[in-house]
This record gives structure tokens, sequence and C-alpha cells, in this order.
């Protein structure tokens, strides 16, 4: 059977990552967390003490930088310069900074370059904002998640109280809004449907009504 590449873009915490593993998983494919990318140079960046704004600062720091995503027990790993990273990628201070430094060009541009080159041999399901519009614009499948700010919110909500983390709902509705409000609003690649991407709103759907209606679309395509 062939090996297809499978785009799932959306909004934030719209549950791209949880039904793009369990899709890669299932046909045995490499899944790719492009959101994880743009994360952990903007942790880098914040580390070294770097403009975000300043495209040129970024863009030394990027082309100075190993980033690799593997697999690991409990799900990807991500490796900054050879460190694991995995959680400090996830903190509330590079996901609130991370939709500036995504938004310049020849960040992008690199970027889109290094997840082409890791989706080269097909048998990839990539997650991201732009997958479906230029990273994979030939995608045998492509998805467009959506859900409400609300169910969005208290989703990510459960989701830090189950690991012990702070939360404080109002707080995420608001910032789950300035990022999309950032992500779609960019002159670069902004975050669009692709026109022949497949719309699923998971508002009043569960995980697993998710995964079974992108399994379906891609056993049609393999
Ligand atoms: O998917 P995740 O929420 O981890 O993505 C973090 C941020 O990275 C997004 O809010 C967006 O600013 C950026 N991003 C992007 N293009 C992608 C993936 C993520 O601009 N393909």
């Amino acid at each position: 059977s062939k090996r297809i590449s499978i785009a799932i873009d959306g909004p934030a915490a719209a549950g791209k990552s949880t039904v793009a593993k369990i899709v890669a998983e299932k046909l045995s494919y490499i899944y790719i967390d492009t959101g994880a990318m743009y994360r952990a140079l903007t942790y880098k960046a914040i580390q070294k003490n770097a403009s975000l704004e300043d495209e040129a600062s970024l863009m030394e720091i990027l082309n100075n930088t190993v980033i690799e995503l593997q697999p690991g027990e409990k799900g990807q790993l991500i490796y900054l310069d050879g460190l694991d990273v995995t959680n400090e990628i996830r903190t509330s201070e590079v996901t609130n900074s991370v939709s500036i430094v995504s938004m310049h060009k020849l960040v992008r541009e690199e970027m889109v370059l290094r997840q082409q080159s890791f989706a080269l041999n097909g048998g990839v399901v990539m997650d991201g904002r732009d997958i479906g519009t230029h990273v994979l614009p030939h995608a045998e499948v492509k998805i467009f998640l959506l859900a409400s700010v609300d169910e969005r919110a208290v989703r990510r909500h459960n989701e830090n109280i189950q690991k012990g983390y702070p939360s404080d709902l109002e707080k995420l509705k608001e910032e789950i809004s300035l990022r999309d409000k950032l992500d779609s609003e960019r002159e670069v690649a902004p975050l669009k449907k692709a026109d022949d991407a497949k719309e699923i709103d998971t508002t009043s759907l569960s995980i697993c009504q998710v995964v079974d209606k992108i399994m379906d679309l891609a056993i049609e395509r393999i």
C-alpha cells in the first residue's frame, strides 16, 4: 500500500496533536508536531534574551539550532541542540510568545524546509497551522480541525488539572483567542483552511470519533 501524507491544521488546542498521534500510530507513520519546532526556537530565543520582534537575531539563532523530534515511550520528545526540552516548550511563557516568533517570513521559510525534509518519503502525519496550505500542499489527506473557543479552553483546563498544573479557565480562553487572532491575521502563511481540506468540528465529538473520520479518509487514499 501507498505511504501517504496527512496534514492536520487548525486553531490552538483543537486536539490536533492528540488525534494526529493516534492516527500515526494506527498507520505506523511518523508524527511531526510542527508547533513544537516554533516553540523550541521561541524557548531558545527567550533563554538568549533575544528580541522576538527581531527577525535577523532569530535567524542567527535558528541557523545554529538543531531541532529533533523523536518518538518516546510517553509520546514525542523534542530535542533542542541535543537536550530534551519536551516540557520546557509547553510553559505559558513560551505558549504566549510563540506567535510572535512564528510571524517572521524567514523563520517560516526555514521551518518549512526542515518540515518538508522530514516528510520526503511520505508516511507522515503532520500537524500545525499551514501544513495543508504551504508545507505539504500535495498531501493526500488534509484536515482542518475546529472547536469552539469555550470547548478548547475547557479541554486545556482539564488537561492542566489532570497534570497537576495551575490553570485559570478565563485566562486560557483569552490566551487561546489571542493566539488564534495572531496566527490567523499574520501576513505570512496564516492559519487558514486549505481549499481542499476537510473541515471537522470536534466541539461535540469524542477523540475516537475524530480519529475514525480521519482514518476513513486516509484508507480511501492508501
Ligand atoms: O500547535 P502549537 O499550539 O504547539 O503551535 C504553537 C504556535 O506555533 C502556534 O500558535 C503558531 O504561532 C505556531 N505555528 C505556526 N505554524 C505551524 C505550527 C505552529 O505558525 N505550522
